[in-house]
């Protein structure tokens, strides 16, 4: 059997075990979605969203992309954004890192890597940003597990100079923004920042929305 081919019939007996335990678990999940969190981590095969948090298939909106980056100019992101905090009105907006975070790594060496050189030129800013601190740590793994955090820290903070998010925190008073990141260690997720709707935020990154 073709690897490919295990996944289809893993599928249909999956399939077949929600039928059997719950006959009306499909025709339900057919009918709407309604997620009180959006997610946006690691590419990273071992960081499965649904799966660290023991969620079910309806209770996560999801975006993940190569080292969990909110970059203001992309496009993918901010529609999932968009989308989540204006159409599914989630609650809560999660960025997920992860320490050995292969991304983060790349980004700390010289390596050209072709067109994730532009995506990785992101964290190298935030190192640039953290440069003191990143200096004084000799430590080679150290120094990306801090880079890792640091990443998610900055990530947060784009989240919150979005006009999407400052507009539904002045409207609804939320999303709440969380930076999280998982241990591939211990299968452990740690709370690193919280930022609560309409909270002071650097005023060269802040909007007035008077005219709405
Ligand atoms: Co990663």
């Amino acid at each position: 059997m073709k690897s490919y081919e295990k996944l289809l019939l893993e599928n249909k007996a999956w399939a077949g075990i929600k039928t059997a335990s719950d006959p009306s678990y499909f025709p339900r999940m057919a009918r709407d979605q309604k997620p009180e969190f959006l997610w946006i981590g690691c590419s990273d095969s071992r960081v499965p969203a649904n799966e660290i948090t023991n969620t079910e298939p309806g209770e996560m909106f999801v975006h993940r992309n190569i080292a969990n980056l909110v970059v203001h100019t992309d496009l993918n992101l901010l529609s999932v954004l968009q989308y989540a905090v204006e159409v599914l009105e989630v609650k809560h907006i999660i960025v997920c890192g992860h320490y050995g975070c292969g991304g983060v790594r790349a980004a700390m060496t010289q390596n050209h890597l072709g067109l994730i050189n532009k995506w990785l030129r992101n964290i190298k800013d935030v190192y640039r940003a953290n440069r003191s601190e990143m200096e004084a740590i000799k430590d080679e793994n150290k120094k990306v597990d801090r880079l890792c955090e640091l990443n998610v820290i900055e990530q947060v903070n784009h989240l919150a100079e979005t006009s999407i998010i400052q507009r539904a925190w002045k409207n609804h008073k939320r999303p709440m923004l969380h930076g999280w990141i998982y241990g591939l260690n211990d299968g452990i997720i740690k709370e690193i920042t919280v930022v609560e709707p309409n909270a002071p935020i650097d005023p060269l990154y802040t909007f007035k929305f008077d005219n709405e």
